[in-house]
């Protein structure tokens, strides 16, 4: 790159994931490479699956694959799964609609719940599709927590009640990847059977680990299910995990950014990273109320504590304002994905964010919208501004 290309300041990373990595979690992720068979690497290991525990809200096996998110999407169905069993999916996204393609591909057949990707997954029907299968063929319901394609966050507990109201055995298994470190969760409580995340988002990594926590219901159905696998086997990550090493070589420096990172979450307090995510969350939402522009998602209680998604007017291109926004301010925000493509750009306020990160955020997007033409009225950023000076 020429001199001459060179942009002062830092880019505004605020996509929802991956998310801005902190400078300690950097530094860490620099110290050089160690023997992961070696004396010390127990240690880190048993750091790190302790310190995970409480994110997760679970006493549960936790486990770490050098993988993005899909990987620990594949481990669970095909731990838990054999090809012709069938799960009862929703769609409430993108992210939602890639499991069920996934599922289908691995010889898994879906119940698919349609949807207008404006809201979240609806317990009721759940409830009712769970009682409608009285032969129990449905093996497990999967539900995205926060669908990162439109912002809106599905109720787990409610969905949870549900399962139980209809006394159905299936396992629950939730994409906890954009949710993770930004909204609070509880496999424990919510009896979730397998959680999938990854490192990108709240918990303030580059990609590189997927995350799978896997209840006593899951270990037990993994001992019957058929799928071939064999990168993925969770008998043979929870063996080696207990002498805290891996089967295969692990992504050793991402584990060292993994370990700096818990120590941040809980240095603040997990209760504190909620509330400082559902507060910049808030101040987004009224900049966009008040710049007259709609939330994709319709359900406020399903508003999300990641990312907000903004619907464009009619006829404006939500790709050209990211556009306008990237070359002038140097800003990234989400694009569109599959149907919603030109029809919203998403605002990431997820991980490592503070007011005035928040602030220079919206103040990026106003002043495109400006530029862009598209028609607003000004003053969003002052609204979110006298919201975050006075709460
Ligand atoms: C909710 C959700 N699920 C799944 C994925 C896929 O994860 P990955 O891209 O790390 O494989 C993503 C990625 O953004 C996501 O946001």
């Amino acid at each position: 790159m020429s001199i001459t290309n060179h942009r002062a300041g830092r880019h505004f990373l605020q996509i929802p994931g991956p998310s801005n990595v902190p400078d300690s979690v950097l530094r860490a992720m620099s110290k050089a490479v160690v023997d992961h068979r070696g004396p010390e690497f127990p240690d880190l290991t048993f750091d790190i699956l302790k310190q995970l525990g409480p994110i997760f809200g679970t006493k549960a096996s936790i486990i770490i694959y050098p993988s993005s998110g899909t990987g620990a999407w594949e481990a669970a169905l095909v731990n838990t799964l054999s090809p012709g069993d069938k799960i009862l999916a929703f769609e409430t996204g993108w992210f939602a609609t890639l499991w069920k393609n996934m599922a289908e591909k691995l010889g898994i057949k879906v119940e698919w719940v349609e949807g207008d990707w404006r809201r979240g997954v609806d317990p009721t029907i759940v409830e009712d599709k769970l009682l409608a299968d009285s032969e129990k063929e449905i093996k497990a319901v999967c539900v995205v927590h926060n669908e990162t394609s439109t912002g809106a966050t599905s109720r787990i507990n409610e969905i949870r009640q549900a399962i139980d109201n209809s006394n159905h055995p299936a396992l629950f298994m939730v994409d906890a990847i954009s949710s993770l470190g930004c909204t609070e969760y509880h496999h424990d409580d919510w009896a979730v059977d397998v959680t999938i995340s990854g490192s990108q988002k709240g918990l303030m990594l580059p990609p590189g680990l997927g995350f799978n926590v896997i209840s006593e219901k899951a270990l037990l159905a993994s001992k019957n299910a058929s799928s071939r696998l064999c990168y993925w086997s969770w008998q043979e990550m929870i063996d080696n995990n207990k002498q805290g090493v891996f089967p295969y070589t692990p992504a050793t420096n991402l584990l060292f950014g993994l370990q700096e990172a818990l120590r941040l979450l809980h240095n603040e307090g997990l209760e504190n990273v909620y509330a400082r995510h559902a507060r910049f969350a808030q101040a987004a939402r009224i900049a966009l109320e008040n710049w007259g522009l709609e939330n994709l998602c319709s359900i406020p209680e399903e508003y999300s504590n990641s990312l907000t998604a903004a619907l464009m007017p009619e006829g404006h291109d939500a790709d050209n304002l990211r556009k306008i926004i990237l070359e002038k301010f140097n800003m990234s925000l989400g694009t569109g994905l599959g149907k919603m493509k030109n029809k919203i750009f998403r605002i990431g306020h997820i991980g490592d964010f503070n007011e005035l990160t928040i602030t220079g955020t919206l103040g990026g997007v106003e002043m495109g919208l400006a530029i862009a033409g598209v028609p607003h009225k000004i003053g969003g950023v002052n609204a979110a501004m006298e919201f975050l000076s006075n709460q």
